[in-house]
């Protein structure tokens, strides 16, 4: 069975027809910085048509003696992802981001934290780089920790290169550089931030990852400026675009993906930068 047939949702569930199930929505809580749902958890919320969603894994024999490889898979789910993203209400809103990262021009994009692909979240998040760098077309190069074989080789079917060691994002910025770090933790945004902390530099960091002013909000004055510094200094000199809604991609399930992502950039000269205390 293909992901590309019409009882396919573009997140991998395939839709079955199922008695008596009633409605359940999702009550993701809108206050954590970070929402993923199980990849392969049983979903049953059924947007009012009768059905019940089930994992792929769980689908015929048939389909789990496939003649693919997981990385076709991969390629293929992440492809799927791609045309949901590129169509409809979502891509239309998104435009507004394309504009604010085509104004920046960046000569390069450094994927941090995507994670293994194995998860539909990694899969929708390369696949929104994939379709920002639709209007950029640069090159794109990633590193992530938990990065496995396979996911190597579906990064380079899509022409993503790997970086070849840990950097702890604390790449400088040579040049106008996105970083695609999405839901990425508190100190690998900290570490970018400080490796680029002088005007001109920061000047060419776009930044698509969590709100950096949430996290003002979820701990106290003197914890937020301890753990991370510069992220506590550059809030006054934050422009933020926020990505359209995961609700206008109009699936069943909501990916999750996207959640208190947004684009950010950071506009300070020699007057305005606070120097204090730097490392
Ligand atoms: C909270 S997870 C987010 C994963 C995925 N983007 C998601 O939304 O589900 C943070 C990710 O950052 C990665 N990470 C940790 N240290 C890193 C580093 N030094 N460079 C790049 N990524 C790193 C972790 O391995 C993990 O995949």
């Amino acid at each position: 069975m293909s992901a590309q047939t019409a009882d396919v949702d573009a997140d991998g569930f395939t839709r079955v027809a199922a008695k008596g199930r009633r409605n359940r929505s999702s009550k993701a809580s809108s206050l954590s910085l970070k929402q993923t749902v199980p990849d392969s958890s049983i979903d049953t919320s059924s947007a009012g048509q009768g059905y019940a969603t089930i994992p792929r894994k769980r689908l015929s024999k048939k389909y789990q003696q496939r003649s693919k490889t997981d990385v076709e898979l991969q390629v293929e789910d992440v492809k799927v992802k791609l045309e949901v993203l590129r169509t409809g209400k979502f891509s239309q809103e998104l435009q507004t981001c394309v504009d604010v990262v085509n104004l920046f021009g960046p000569e390069e994009i450094v994927c941090y934290g995507i994670g293994s692909l194995a998860s539909q979240v990694s899969q929708w998040q390369l696949a929104l780089v994939l379709l920002i760098n639709q209007y950029v077309g640069v090159d794109i190069c990633a590193f992530d920790p938990v990065t496995l074989a396979t996911d190597i080789e579906t990064f380079h079917r899509f022409g993503i290169s790997m970086i070849a060691e840990n950097e702890e994002a604390k790449r400088v910025a040579t040049k106008r550089t996105l970083f695609f770090m999405p839901h990425c933790e508190q100190f690998l945004y900290d570490n970018v931030l400080a490796a680029n902390w002088e005007p001109d530099q920061l000047a060419r960091v776009l930044i698509i990852g969590n709100h950096l002013a949430r996290y003002k909000d979820i701990q106290s004055g003197d914890e937020f400026a301890k753990n991370s510094p510069f992220i506590s200094r550059v809030l006054p000199h934050v422009t933020c675009t926020d990505l359209p809604s995961e609700k206008l991609l109009n699936l069943r399930h909501c990916p999750f993906a996207f959640t208190d992502t947004c684009l950010q950039q950071f506009r300070t000269n020699s007057e305005t930068i606070d120097r204090r205390h730097n490392s």
